[in-house]
């Protein structure tokens, strides 16, 4: 990732971090909705037009039954906070410019080609996709490599629900992930800060492990633009950035495939990308990170005073997903 401006000097990067209940939300929409125009052009506050987006944001409902297999007792971050605070470079790079921008995204219609080294490929409309198997609520908590968590309601189904109806061919090592890259829909594809589409992957057996969730929607509601809409991969146990969003194609490969970030920087981003406190990103440390929602005692600056946490391998999801990589050396295939 792009190394964090100092937001916090400028004063411009203050996190909504409070619990508010929808009612009190809703009705506060028209109020930040017209001061966001009427401060339109003039210095408006980027934590002020993150909330009226946010307040905007709430799409349709989406039910799903809750799996508590996967509980955490961790508090959930406030929806607005993980509204608001993104990484989603096709829209800008700033943490705000997702929720800013993403309103130019069309969600709908929208297919998804499934191809590659399947007995059984198809190009799925997203409605068909989204009706394949049942939608599961799953509570999981989210560790971006840049320092920083969060713990989201997600609602999905197992990737490998759509990896068993495809029947993969022998062949097939790795899964990759192709997301949406039109310059008419997304500002920030006319930058050279990543190649485009972004593209992610997995090997075989971590794509089908039950934990990794083919996503549709957050907090009982369809996924707002500016978090991957319509479908996006959530991994755990994996930094944020292997977790594609907006995606377009599901490729089966004999081959580990190329990945954005690793083509960015190998150095910094390895292809298994998995949350490991003993590894060091080679310009910070990864032993600590901060929870977006729990910096409100010292001022509600995103992230930045939230009182430090220990972060766990493989992100608290050790007891599933250790075995996938039993015998490899960690630090070599970080
Ligand atoms: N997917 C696409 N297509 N483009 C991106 O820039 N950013 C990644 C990941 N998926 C990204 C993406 C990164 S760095 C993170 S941390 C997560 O999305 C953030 O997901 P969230 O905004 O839902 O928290």
């Amino acid at each position: 990732m792009l190394i964090p401006s100092p937001k916090w000097l400028r004063g411009d990067d203050i996190a909504a971090s409070e619990i508010t209940p929808r009612e009190v939300f809703e009705s506060r929409r028209r109020l930040l909705m017209m001061a966001a125009a009427g401060a339109a052009g003039a210095t408006m506050s980027p934590w002020l037009m993150r909330q009226a987006h946010a307040a905007q944001a709430h799409g349709a409902k989406l039910a799903a039954k809750p799996n508590t297999a996967y509980a955490i007792t961790e508090k959930v971050t406030p929806y607005e906070d993980a509204t608001t605070y993104n990484n989603f470079y096709e829209f800008g790079t700033d943490k705000s410019d997702p929720a800013r921008y993403a309103g130019t995204l069309r969600p709908r219609p929208w297919q998804v080609s499934v191809e590659g080294l399947v007995k059984q490929p198809k190009v799925y409309d997203i409605d068909e996709l989204l009706k394949l198997a049942p939608l599961e609520e799953r509570v999981y908590r989210m560790r971006c490599v840049e320092g920083w968590s969060m713990v989201i309601p997600w609602v999905g189904y197992s990737l490998s629900e759509l990896i068993r109806r495809v029947e993969p061919q022998p062949g097939a090592k790795f899964v990759q992930f192709i997301t949406l890259a039109d310059k008419k829909q997304m500002p920030g594809i006319g930058s050279s800060v990543l190649e485009w589409p972004y593209s992610e992957g997995l090997r075989m057996d971590e794509a089908m492990h039950p934990l990794a969730l083919l996503t549709f929607g957050l907090y009982g509601e369809v996924l707002p633009n500016q978090n991957g809409a319509p479908v996006r991969m959530v991994l755990p146990w994996k930094y944020g950035f292997k977790s594609a969003k907006s995606i377009v194609k599901i490729r089966f490969v004999d081959k580990q495939p190329p990945t954005s970030w690793n083509l960015a920087a190998p150095s910094e981003y390895g292809f298994y990308s998995n949350v490991n406190p003993d590894v060091d990103h080679p310009r910070w440390s990864q032993a600590t990170e901060r929870r977006i929602g729990e910096d409100k005692g010292s001022g509600g600056f995103a992230a930045l005073f939230a009182p430090k946490r220990k972060t766990l391998p493989f992100n608290g999801y050790g007891q599933q997903v250790a075995s996938l990589y039993a015998g490899m050396d960690l630090k070599k295939f970080f």
